[in-house]
């Protein structure tokens, strides 16, 4: 392998495919019956993909303009399944790729979490991880009878003490607890089962788990936050990140960031892998990836409406009240993704909220367009000037045939020049993930 080598990983979700698009098929049910997953699936094995990671949010987004009329004619955002219950499907039909599920700590009892990834961390025989959100908006909180979320930073606080938790309870097995000795007529030593009396400021849990030990025991923990606070927290827990830092020197920034936090957690930064999303535009040639890219520049240009509806799901700002021609205004906030809103106002200075909206994307560290080949030496260039760690391929919504240009042409062309991996090595998720 070259001396950067770098890993691959998916992002999707459990919601609706490309459906409006002359090559995305007709049958409506095949995302939710889970037959197109089981497809993608099989796919990003065969291309040696580390993980496909399932994003969640909690709710039908009403945000602009007050209904959820253009959300649900879209179809971005909502419907959406739960991503808990795709996994063990996409586990079962796999054998060595990590699928990693998001779950909200603001949301989900702890005990509950702990127990269902364990579950599936047995289920899939040890390839599962954990994304851990603290969600971002208050509709989201609604749905649970919260009027609105705790505060950004709070959030964190309490995730902390979540996770701290959550940890105890996969802990509550000892490694040996299980003896099925028939002789004695023992399952399991109840000495070696611990209850863990959990007492913190947020959370309170008896334990121990009534699940055994899982393979990782740990599954694998993923984390997103870019503010300060969102850093702390996840350079503390996280095995791998997901991040969108805008071009090579704030990817560096960033990654030199994260990995100070890390060693003064008392980690070694090496064992966290920094992922940096990108959406790479393919083409059979230079020009036709280059036509691509237009066309989808023009496609956002034309629809300013979906563009806005899905600013207004992700960051939970409505700008309907907003005139399009009028400057972006600067005195927004959210108590949602602020690190999301942050850069698309400080990437929009002085644009009018037309220009600025038709140019959003739910954005990508650095810009990739070309065919295969040129695409793989952009990577292979911006990885190593950055150091590490690999790539998050944010293609939504996904089509088959997007999945297949990456998978049957991007990623083998990428192997081909030794930058990624070209099988799996160990069973387990965390041991392929930390490999190199
Ligand atoms: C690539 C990426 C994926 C994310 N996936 C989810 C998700 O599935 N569900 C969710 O509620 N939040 C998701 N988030 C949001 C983060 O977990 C985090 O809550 C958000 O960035 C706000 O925190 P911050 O202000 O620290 O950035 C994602 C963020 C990024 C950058």
């Amino acid at each position: 392998m070259p001396a950067n080598p770098f890993h691959l990983a998916w992002f999707g979700n459990f919601t609706v495919p490309e459906w409006n698009d002359p090559f995305a098929g007709n049958d409506p049910h095949q995302w939710m019956n889970g037959d197109f997953y089981i497809d993608m699936i099989a796919a990003l094995e065969r291309a040696c993909f580390d993980y496909f990671i399932i994003e969640d949010s909690l709710m039908v987004p009403d945000i602009y303009a007050g209904t959820a009329e253009l959300e649900l004619k879209h179809a971005r955002y909502a419907p959406k399944l739960d991503p808990m219950c795709l996994v063990p499907l996409l586990t079962r039909v796999t054998q060595h790729i990590g699928v990693i599920a998001t779950a909200s700590a603001t949301f989900y009892p702890p005990f509950m979490l702990a127990r269902t990834m364990s579950t599936l961390d047995h289920l899939s025989r040890g390839r599962v991880g954990w994304n851990i959100v603290t969600s971002s908006e208050d509709r989201a909180a609604q749905n649970f009878g919260i009027e609105k979320l705790p505060e950004h930073d709070l959030r964190y606080e309490m995730a902390e003490e979540y996770v701290e938790l959550v940890l105890r309870l996969w802990e509550s097995w000892e490694p040996d607890a299980i003896v099925m000795d028939r002789g004695q007529g023992v399952y399991a030593d109840y000495t070696k089962v611990n209850p863990v009396h959990y007492e913190g400021r947020f959370h309170r849990s008896r334990g121990p788990l009534n699940t055994p030990r899982s393979p990782q025991v740990r599954p694998v923990l993923c984390q997103a936050g870019g503010s300060p606070r969102g850093r702390t927290f996840s350079s503390k827990y996280a095995d791998t990140l997901l991040s969108i830092p805008a071009g090579v020197e704030e990817m560096k920034r960033y990654r030199a960031d994260v990995r100070a936090r890390a060693v003064g957690h008392g980690r070694d930064p090496d064992d966290m892998k920094i992922m940096y999303v990108v959406q790479p535009i393919l083409g059979s040639t230079e020009r036709e990836a280059r036509e691509r890219k237009a066309q989808r520049d023009a496609a956002a240009q034309e629809n300013l409406e979906l563009q806005l509806v899905h600013m207004a799901a992700v960051m939970e700002i409505d700008m309907s009240p907003f005139d399009l021609d009028e400057p972006l205004p600067t005195h927004i906030a959210t108590n949602g993704h602020q690190s999301t809103l942050q850069s698309f106002l400080d990437a929009n200075q002085g644009k009018t909220l037309r220009e600025a909206a038709s140019g959003w994307r739910v954005a990508e560290s650095i810009e990739l367009v070309g065919t295969p080949d040129s695409v793989a030496a952009q990577m292979d260039e911006a990885m190593q000037e950055v150091g590490g760690d690999g790539f998050l391929f944010f293609g939504q919504p996904v089509s088959r045939r997007y999945l297949n240009e990456v998978c049957d042409g991007l990623a083998p062309e990428l192997r081909r020049r030794g930058l990624t991996r070209d099988g799996y090595d160990h069973k387990l998720f965390r041991d392929n993930l930390l490999a190199f």
